[in-house]
């Protein structure tokens, strides 16, 4: 039903409310005390500060239209439903447009600490807060804008930049590193295996092939480090702008 909803959801209409039943809120609160226990120690200033800013609550699941009311005084961000996973080139492409593309479906109550594939928690905990952050928000909007007109190589090693920063990310502070990461800062096990040290650190390069993604045991043995959002932001509008148009989306410019 969550899907059939999603495919139907126009732009710029309201996302319909899910009702969520008593065992999924369960799940919701499980997973929400766990992370509230690590999240203040292990994730970057701006996530706490933006977190803030969401009534994230025991005893209810946020609404997306709840995120999108913080959002767009904000950042300006629009949180989307989708049934599923998409394809890279249509969800790179929404972030050039601070569309964000998130699912509804909560988890099997079976297993609070892990799912597959991306769902509400994922989103809402990982993803939403950060949304909220201008420079967070100015780091992923250039991801987006270097897919437009991008050919199939560029959009596969776009993912990857997608993986290494907005789905598992870290940023130097303090003399450390914390997580920015919704892959890090929606799961208890990742946030503690990124504190443990056990991984190793590299900074960010997008003008370099990236290595093939792997979730293996849902641990990363490396993170990529920025020194900021804000230096993020800039090294990858640098990137977004040395790509040149393919072949098939370029004008004559003779006729210029
Ligand atoms: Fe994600």
């Amino acid at each position: 039903m969550l899907a059939e909803r999603a495919k139907q959801h126009q732009i710029g209409t309201a996302i319909t409310d899910v009702e969520y039943t008593p065992e999924e809120v369960a799940t919701w609160n499980a997973v929400l005390a766990q992370l509230r226990e690590l999240l203040p120690r292990h994730a970057c200033r701006e996530y706490l500060r933006c977190l803030s800013l969401f009534d994230f609550r025991p005893g209810k699941v946020p609404q997306l239209e709840e995120m999108n009311a913080v959002l767009q005084c904000s950042t300006g961000w629009t949180v989307r439903p989708v049934a599923g996973l998409m394809h890279p080139r249509h969800f790179l492409a929404g972030l050039a447009f601070k569309h964000f593309h998130s699912t509804q479906y909560m988890r099997h109550p079976s297993k609070p600490n892990y799912t597959p594939e991306p769902d509400v928690v994922h989103e809402l905990i990982g993803h939403v807060p950060l949304l909220a952050d201008p420079a967070y928000s100015q780091l992923v909007q250039a991801i987006g804008a270097a897919s437009l007109g991008a050919d199939d190589k560029t959009i596969w090693h776009l993912t990857k930049v997608y993986w290494y920063t907005v789905e598992f990310g870290v940023v130097r502070e303090g003399g450390g590193i914390k997580a920015f990461g919704a892959g890090i800062l929606s799961s208890y096990g990742e946030l503690e295996h990124m504190a443990s040290g056990a991984a190793a650190l590299e900074p960010l390069d997008p003008f370099r092939p990236l290595p093939k993604m792997s979730y293996k045991d849902g641990y990363q043995s490396r993170y990529f480090v920025l020194d900021s959002f804000e230096a993020g932001a800039s090294l990858l509008h640098s990137y977004a702008a040395s790509l040149a148009l393919p072949e098939s989306l370029r004008g004559d410019a003779s006729q210029a």
